[in-house]
């Protein structure tokens, strides 16, 4: 089985992701190839974030690895918090505190637009590959709290739903949700690998 590291430390990602690819690759974590740093995100885009993790890894440690970044994009906020989503209430990276000051930035606001963005990007035999998934919805007025998901689940609702993500069983989110669809588009294109290196 190839071996493919995930560069995040993040464990609610590799918690998702690993449930929605089952046990059909191999995946190895940061700490699994001794990569205790913080990998740097500084790029202007959540595909250039992605791009960073991935290049940092195959540049640093020489594995073939993927990378994933995922950004909240409001309207009304012009596109905040975006490549900010994860220190947007500062660089604690606390979700409460990030939740509290879009809901106080969104106050009186009617238009609750917004959409989740995730970017993988994988370096895999030489070659390099972007999966995106979109999720659109809106910001709650208030807490949706619910027993599941992570970050900013409890304030967002999808489309076509009155319920956050955060009161959704993972297999309802994952369905949907922006990391699902680019979750989906990494398996097939690592399937459709398998096949031609097997025939
Ligand atoms: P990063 O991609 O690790 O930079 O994280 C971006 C930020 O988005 C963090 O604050 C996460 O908690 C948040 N985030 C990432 N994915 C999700 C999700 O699926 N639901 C809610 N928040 C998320």
């Amino acid at each position: 089985m190839q071996k493919l590291v995930f560069a995040t430390n993040n464990p609610n990602k590799i918690r998702e992701i690993k449930k929605m690819l089952g046990d059909s690759y191999d995946f190895l974590s940061l700490e699994a190839i001794d990569c205790h740093e913080d990998i740097p995100e500084t790029r202007p885009t959540i595909e250039g974030n992605a791009l960073q993790k991935a290049e940092y890894v195959k540049e640093h440690y020489g594995w073939d690895c993927f990378g994933e970044d995922t950004g909240l994009e409001i309207e009304a906020l012009g596109g905040a918090p975006g490549v900010y989503t994860a220190r947007y209430a500062g660089e604690a990276k606390d979700p409460e505190a990030n939740m509290a000051k879009v809901l106080k930035e969104l106050e009186g606001e009617t238009n609750r637009r917004a959409q989740f963005k995730t970017v993988i990007a994988l370096i895999i035999n030489g070659q390099t590959k972007c999966f995106t998934g979109i999720i659109k919805g809106e910001i709650a007025e208030d807490y949706k709290r619910g027993d599941y998901g992570f970050g900013y689940d409890p304030i967002f609702i999808p489309d076509g739903y009155e319920t956050s993500f955060a009161q959704m069983p993972p297999e309802e989110k994952h369905a949907l949700s922006h990391r699902g669809q680019a979750t989906r588009q990494l398996q097939a294109f690592l399937e459709a690998q398998n096949k031609t290196r097997v025939s």
